[in-house]
């Protein structure tokens, strides 16, 4: 197995490191444009082998895609990130240049990859990676939804002050702090709905806290986070390359589900060694259902700005 990431800033030298801590792959690309870079974490990556334990091979490239050849997952977390008080939209402009050349590129090398896309906006760099690349939809999965949903679960899991594994929370709909939907009402704790032990004022506060999970740690750190969402494309990959079949909640291409169509959004899915391999379907409320279609016509009008570059 051999996985590459795309971008050896902080998401993806994060990513990295957990795919290399799992032995999710004998071999690990880390991709960089700047310099020696890539090369630098990856060797300090690799020497945490022997403490750890691990048995991946590590290797850092400065833009050589030839490096990347015969992928099987690739994870792009190219892109500016975030600054305090920007939203994940802003970056649109120079995002989008950016992850549809290394689209281009990793295809060029590893024409059977399945993709993940961490780079921001991410529902609409999802929809951009599928569009440019004409891949068969199943192979492109945007990273979203899986953030978002284990911070749901550690707001949950502090006031309930329970444990974050033993909760069941997904957040559908697009990766903005305005556009993700926290579904507190399907949300257990082992089976048992987390509403019975919440008051509708500690449900509102948990969803408001989700909503903004990124954008407090933007606040906090000076640029956006790292250790979830390098964590949360780790998994995807483990799913995919241990053939899992987890249930996460990634943002993949919609034709009639969820009663929308041509974009990429948030809902639960099967991860398997062909990427998403399935759409779960759920009963949403009414109330749900309308948060869903608010939250497509904000990542549609996001994705239209893309028309305009
Ligand atoms: C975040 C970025 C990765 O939510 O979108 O932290």
């Amino acid at each position: 197995m051999k996985i590459t990431v795309v971008g050896a800033g902080a998401v993806g030298a994060t990513c990295a490191d957990n795919i290399a801590r799992k032995e999710l792959a004998s071999e690990l690309v880390l991709l960089d444009i700047k310099e020696g870079f890539a090369e630098g974490k990856a060797q300090d990556m690799m020497q945490t082998a022997a403490l750890l334990g691990f048995d991946t091979r590590i290797s850092g490239s400065t833009n050589d895609y030839t490096k990347t050849a015969n992928s099987d997952v690739v994870v792009i977390t190219s892109g500016l990130p975030r600054k305090p008080g920007m939203t994940r939209e802003e970056l649109i402009g120079t995002n989008a240049g950016i992850v549809k050349g290394v689209c281009e590129n990793i295809l060029k090398h590893s024409p059977n990859a399945i993709i993940i896309v961490i780079s921001n906006p991410m529902d609409t760099m999802t929809y951009l990676a599928l569009q440019s690349t004409g891949l068969p939809k199943n192979r492109i999965i945007g990273m979203g939804g899986t953030l978002d949903s284990a911070r749901f679960k550690y707001q949950l899991s502090a006031a309930l002050d329970c444990s974050p594994a033993d909760l069941n929370a997904l957040v559908v709909g697009g990766h903005g702090d305005t556009t993700m939907i926290p579904l507190i009402k399907h949300a257990t704790w082992n089976s048992i709905p987390v509403t019975q032990f919440l008051s509708e004022e500690q449900q509102e506060k948990i969803i408001a806290d989700t909503m903004v999970g990124g954008a407090t740690l933007t606040k906090l750190l000076g640029t956006s986070a790292w250790y979830a969402p390098g964590a949360a494309g780790a998994a995807l990959v483990e799913s995919i390359v241990r053939d899992e079949k987890k249930l996460f909640t990634c943002c993949v291409s919609l034709n009639g589900e969820y009663g929308q169509n041509d974009i990429c959004l948030g809902v639960p899915v099967v991860i398997g060694k062909n990427g998403w391999e399935k759409i779960v379907d759920m009963d949403l409320s009414a109330s749900e259902q309308a948060a869903f279609n608010k939250s497509a016509d904000a990542v549609r009008s996001m994705n239209d700005v893309l028309k305009t570059l």
